[in-house]
Order: structure tokens, then sequence, then C-alpha cells
């Protein structure tokens, strides 16, 4: 199976962009009715400062191009979800230091490592209506697909998959962490905003990295 290589990964982040420019009004919406309404605004605003810095990214190594898209996000993006998609990206640089391609199980390694990292940092689980309720599903249908010797191609699509049903999962749910847990109750009967972009996450990844 073929490796991913440094500018596949910065393709997979600037598909991911075009996506969230594409589904910014969409995220607020589902933002302003469980949270303040700045998800769109504040996933965009990341993402755009990635790309102006896309000549220095392209030209790294994996592991210094995902700190970069880290920190772009963690000093550019505000609220939550800016310090634990950074936290996702710095964890799962750590593992790419130096590295110009990663096979596909490295990869699966890095998402994992990252997922740590946003448990770590925000102490939510599975059920807790956020993020965590897409990326931990999807991790780990890409993981299981490629353990079992299935391509790229059916990880990722499997990913998008579980990460979807994930996200779905969150509308019932009542917030247990972030802004949306101030509603309590009310919180129930909307899908996560989070849970939303990290879906874009993937889907971006099945478009990019196979
Ligand atoms: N503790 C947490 N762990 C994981 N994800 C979280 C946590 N708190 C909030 N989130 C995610 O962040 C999203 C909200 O992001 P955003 O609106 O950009 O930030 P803020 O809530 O500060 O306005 C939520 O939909 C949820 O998925
Ligand atoms: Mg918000």
């Amino acid at each position: 199976m073929s490796n991913i290589s440094s500018s596949q990964i910065f393709t997979w982040i600037e598909r991911y962009a075009a996506q969230i420019a594409e589904q910014k009004d969409y995220l607020t919406q589902l933002d302003a009715a469980i949270g303040d309404g700045d998800h769109g605004a504040n996933m965009h605003r990341g993402l755009q400062a990635i790309l102006v810095k896309k000549a220095d990214l392209q030209n790294t190594d994996i592991g210094a191009l995902l700190k970069g898209v880290a920190m772009t996000l963690i000093s550019t993006v505000g609220g939550a979800s800016g310090a634990l998609y950074g936290t996702f990206f710095l964890q799962a640089s750590t593992l790419a230091g130096g590295k110009t391609e990663l096979s596909p199980r490295e990869f699966g390694s890095l998402l994992e490592k990252g997922l740590a990292g946003i448990v770590l940092r925000g102490k939510a689980a599975v059920g807790d209506k956020t993020m965590i309720d897409a990326l931990q599903p999807g991790i780990k249908a890409y993981k299981d697909s490629i353990e079992s010797g299935e391509t790229m191609e059916q990880a990722l699509s499997k990913a998008v998959s579980a990460a979807d049903v994930g996200l779905s999962s969150t509308t019932p749910l009542i917030a247990r962490k972030g802004r949306a847990s101030y509603l309590g109750e009310r919180s129930a009967g909307h899908p996560d905003p989070g849970a939303s972009s990290t879906v874009l996450l993937f889907r971006s990844a099945a478009e990019t990295l196979c």
C-alpha cells in the first residue's frame, strides 16, 4: 500500500479549509443553537491563516507541517475548538518529526495521538456531545480497516461513515462539556458543531490521502 507524502498532508489541510469555508455558515448556525454562534467563523479564520503560510508549510517535513498547523490554529481560532484542534495537530506532529512520508498505519497512530491530546486537554468522553463523538469512532474505523488489510481508500471511507454516525448520535444528547453544557437539557435535539467540523476533517482526508 502506498505511503502518504507531506505534500498530500498539506493538500488534506487545504481541502479541509475549502470544506470549512463552504460549511462556515452551517457550522455557525449549529453553534448558534447550542453555543455562541462562532464555530464556523472560528474554524474558517484558523484555516485561512494556515493557507497564508502555504509556502513555508509545504517545504517542511510532516512533523513541522503539523506543528505549524497546530500553532496557527491555537493562535488564531480562539474558542474551545482552537485549543482542541490545535492540540490534536500538535500531538500528532510529535510522531512525525523529520518524516516526509507516513505509512497508513503510522497515519492511524498520529490520529490516535491527536485524539488522546484532545481528551487529556478537554476531559470529554464519547457521549458528552463534543467533537470526540465523531473523532473517536472515525479513528477506530480507520485503524480497524487498516489492521484488517484493507486499502487506504476503504479505511478512510469507513472513517467518514463512522464519524457521520457519531455526529448523528450527538443530536439527542445533553451536552456535558463546553459552552453547550450551560444549556443543560435544552442542548438536546441539536447536532454538535465540533462533531460536524470533525466529519469534514475525515471527508477531506478521504478526498486527498488515497
Ligand atoms: N471539553 C471539550 N472536549 C472536546 N470538545 C469540546 C470541548 N468543549 C467544546 N468542545 C467542542 O468545541 C465545539 C465548540 O467550538 P467553538 O464554538 O469554536 O468554541 P466555543 O465553544 O469556545 O465558542 C463544540 O461543538 C465541541 O465539539
Ligand atoms: Mg462557539
